[in-house]
């Protein structure tokens, strides 16, 4: 098989810590209760019935446990997994080269699968319904079908984007799942449990200050939290407190909401360069100087659901609480009344 098509034949973060912090075991994973749970009892069902569980889609902002899920899933079937992604499968020759490598019981892991070609789409169907391959030899009149039996294999899809996935390749999925943006309480846990493993003395106040400007995400708190380590080091005793914890995260800029850079020149172009919206995503992400997809599925979500932003059929719009985070008055009647 071609190698290149699995973008890593493991699964690998973004750097080694990212990398020791990932979970292992459903029961290490914190938080995501109720997915968590249907997983376990699927899993549970699988192993019982000794088939292969089923297909499962995971959905969600970034940093949520997508990958981590899916070499959960395999760790606790015990199998092995591939890893590939939707832009690295360009052929329907691509699926194929990895369908057919498959052994029996395999986890086959495809990142971004909404960005998955339509005619490489369409070898999935099968595969993932029947466990078969239908594969076209030659053109024309002289074009020949052959039809492979594959293992029977689960796989695993990804997405930042449950929109973009076709409703066709939706409904081959036994197990579709969003994942949410992590509470307090559960972010704090993800700290302590980070602060352990790379040796971090942290106090409790400490890991609450790091789990409340952490986005929601447990990889925005793991970041945070080797900050916050690099700080306590380098300008104190080395002890993450609350007190050495908000010197840090004011250093590296992130507010006391946890938007980062980036959040806050999204809400000032809303709130001062358009006047509180409404303001087209394009438009939007060009004052920024982000793509539009990374506007809509790396920041959007977060300042929608701590109600700083709006999605209109017209446009995004800044709320009273964007205008009062950033210190300014919100103007009586937000909206602009149609004249
Ligand atoms: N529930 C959790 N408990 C503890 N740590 C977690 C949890 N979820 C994620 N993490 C940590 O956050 C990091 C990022 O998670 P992961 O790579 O699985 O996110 P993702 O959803 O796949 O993101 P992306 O969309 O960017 O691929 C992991 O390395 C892991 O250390
Ligand atoms: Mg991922």
């Amino acid at each position: 098989m071609r190698e290149d098509l699995l973008t890593a034949a493991k699964i690998t973060g973004d750097d080694d810590v990212e990398e020791t912090l990932r979970p292992a075991r459903l029961d290490d994973f914190v938080g995501q209760t109720n997915v968590k749970e249907r997983l376990r009892i699927t899993l549970e069902a699988a192993r019982s019935l000794q088939r292969p569980l089923d297909h499962v889609l995971l959905s969600g902002p970034p940093g949520l446990g997508k990958t981590t899920l899916a070499g959960i899933i395999a760790n606790e079937l015990e199998a092995r997994i591939m890893v590939t992604s939707g832009p690295a499968l360009e052929r329907p020759g691509d699926a194929a080269s990895i369908l057919t490598n498959l052994e029996a019981g395999d986890v086959l892991f495809i990142d971004e699968i909404h960005r998955l070609p339509r005619a490489v789409e369409e070898v999935l169907y099968p595969a993932m319904e029947d466990f078969r391959l239908d594969i076209i030899l030659g053109k024309g009149p002289a074009a020949q079908s052959i039809r492979l039996e594959l293992p029977r294999f689960t796989l695993v899809g990804a997405t930042t984007r449950k929109g973009k996935v076709t409703a066709p390749l939706r409904d081959r999925f036994g197990i579709v799942d969003k994942l949410e943006f992590y509470t307090l309480d559960e972010l704090h846990a993800i700290v302590v449990r980070a602060a352990g493993i790379i040796s971090v003395p942290i106090t409790d106040d400490g890991a609450r200050t790091v789990a409340e400007r952490s986005r929601g995400t447990p990889r925005i708190a793991n970041r945070l939290l080797a900050r916050v380590r690099d700080y306590a080091v380098a300008r104190a005793d080395g002890v993450v407190d609350a007190s050495t914890a908000h010197a840090a995260l004011d250093v590296f800029e992130v507010d006391e909401l946890g938007l980062d850079r980036v959040d806050r020149d999204i809400l000032i172009a809303v709130v001062e360069t358009f006047a509180g919206g409404p303001v087209g995503l394009s438009t939007l992400a060009i004052v920024v100087g982000e793509e539009p997809e990374t506007v809509e599925d790396a920041y959007e979500p977060f300042l929608i659901q701590r109600g700083l932003l709006k999605r209109t059929p017209r446009g995004r719009v800044a709320t009273e609480l964007a205008f009062r985070h950033l210190g300014l008055t919100p103007p009586e009647d937000p909206q602009p009344r149609l004249l």
